[in-house]
């Protein structure tokens, strides 16, 4: 009989309001006991499964592992808790560490100092049984994160090191760059099909184009990064190592060859050049196009628009603004619009009835998505 590999509880953090889309994507790469969660997914599986999910997962923010939960209605018991973990496997005296902590409605409120006592009980579990002790770095080898909730606390490694958003390819951004990881969740949010025609008539630095252009051509997104967190742990050894360069391998070879035609434009020439140096970086080929939104025309057969039209203070001064973007979309008749919208303005200029209208959070800003069908 086969030995059965080690299973563990991993959880995948989402930006607020793309939860049911992650959950959807970790499905399809084939995780499982994947369940739909507010604030994040959490599955189940081998090592080899929480690399693929960073591997893989073009929504995911981070992927955390679960090291233990125990009641933690006081600090002491919160160190308690952390101390009679083992660390060990993954972290050594000669290594750094970092712990970040998030509380929520617990007795503990101050997350510097839940983060603070998980520091120090990890510091002296070492202490004690080695006599040496590991130190907290800026550029930790080792990340812990404590999650706090109605008095239990959870306690993860973090096994990507950079947030997954950090694809790489992105040299330059724009004004208002949208994070890699909601542009993921915004196509998908689209139901693109990954073959018809796709548009981003206000595209900036490219990210919604670019991250269309990986997802078609079936991309893993973080083969661009040069390695996650978990290759610098004490227990990522040869054999380890081995193993990823053959995952990395493998997804490599998934790579298709033929990609839809994939438009990036925008009003701005500084910003196309941009567009067009990140999408050299990703390694994609894109369609870029000069132009301002309203000379877009429907003539070329179906197409679906997903765009992050602009927003902001100056634009709230500007009706006529959005007022023009509006009808130029109505004018698409046919087409699917999907628009990642900055401003409420833009669902109240635009007559069709959205088919759906997903809250979501981009970085601070609340905003929605809104999907039409422009009859
Ligand atoms: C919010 S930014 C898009 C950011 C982009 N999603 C990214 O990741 O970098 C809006 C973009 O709309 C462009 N824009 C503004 N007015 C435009 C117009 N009339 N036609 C086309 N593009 C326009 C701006 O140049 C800017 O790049």
């Amino acid at each position: 009989m086969p030995t059965r590999e080690p299973m563990f509880e991993f959880h995948a953090s989402a930006i607020a309001g793309t939860e049911a889309v992650l959950c959807e994507e970790l499905r399809e790469i084939g995780l499982s006991s994947v369940r739909l969660n507010r604030g994040g997914i959490p599955f189940r599986g081998t090592w080899r499964d929480g690399w693929r999910a960073c591997l893989q997962s073009r929504i995911a923010q981070r992927i955390h592992v679960l090291m233990g939960r125990f009641p933690a209605a006081t600090v002491d018991s919160l160190y308690a808790g952390a101390r009679a973990i083992d660390w060990s496997a993954h972290l050594t005296p000669a290594q750094t560490f970092s712990v970040n902590a998030v509380c929520r409605g617990s007795a503990i409120q101050h997350e510097g100092f839940a983060a603070l006592k998980v520091k120090d009980a990890i510091a002296d579990s070492f202490r004690d049984r080695e006599g040496r002790r590991p130190d907290v770095g800026d550029d930790p080898d080792v990340r812990v994160f404590v999650y706090i909730a109605n008095d239990k606390a959870a306690l993860y490694l973090d096994l990507c090191g950079e947030s997954l958003h950090k694809r790489g390819y992105r040299r330059e951004a724009g004004e208002a760059p949208l994070r890699e990881t909601l542009a993921a969740a915004i196509l998908r949010m689209s139901g693109w099909d990954r073959t018809t025609r796709l548009i981003d008539p206000m595209c900036g630095s490219g990210t919604i184009a670019i991250e269309a252009a990986l997802w078609a051509a079936n991309v893993a997104p973080g083969l661009g990064r040069a390695r996650f967190g978990f290759e610098r742990w004490a227990s990522f050894g040869q054999e380890q190592a081995q193993a990823m360069r053959d995952l990395r391998g493998e997804l490599r070879a998934a790579r298709k060859g033929e990609a839809p035609r994939i438009v990036a434009a925008d009003a701005d020439p500084a910003m196309l050049e941009m567009a067009r140096g990140n999408a050299r970086a990703a390694g994609v080929k894109l369609a870029f196009r000069e132009q301002s939104i309203v000379e877009l025309q429907a003539d070329e057969g179906a197409a679906l628009v997903v765009t992050n039209p602009p927003y902001g203070v100056r634009l709230e001064a500007d009706p006529l603004f959005v007022r023009n973007v509006a009808a130029a979309f109505c004018r698409l008749h046919g087409w699917r619009v999907g628009l990642l919208a900055g401003t409420p303005a833009y669902a109240l200029n635009m007559p069709p009835r959205p088919r759906e209208r997903v809250p979501l959070m981009n970085g601070d800003l609340p905003c929605e998505f809104l999907l039409y069908e422009i009859p």
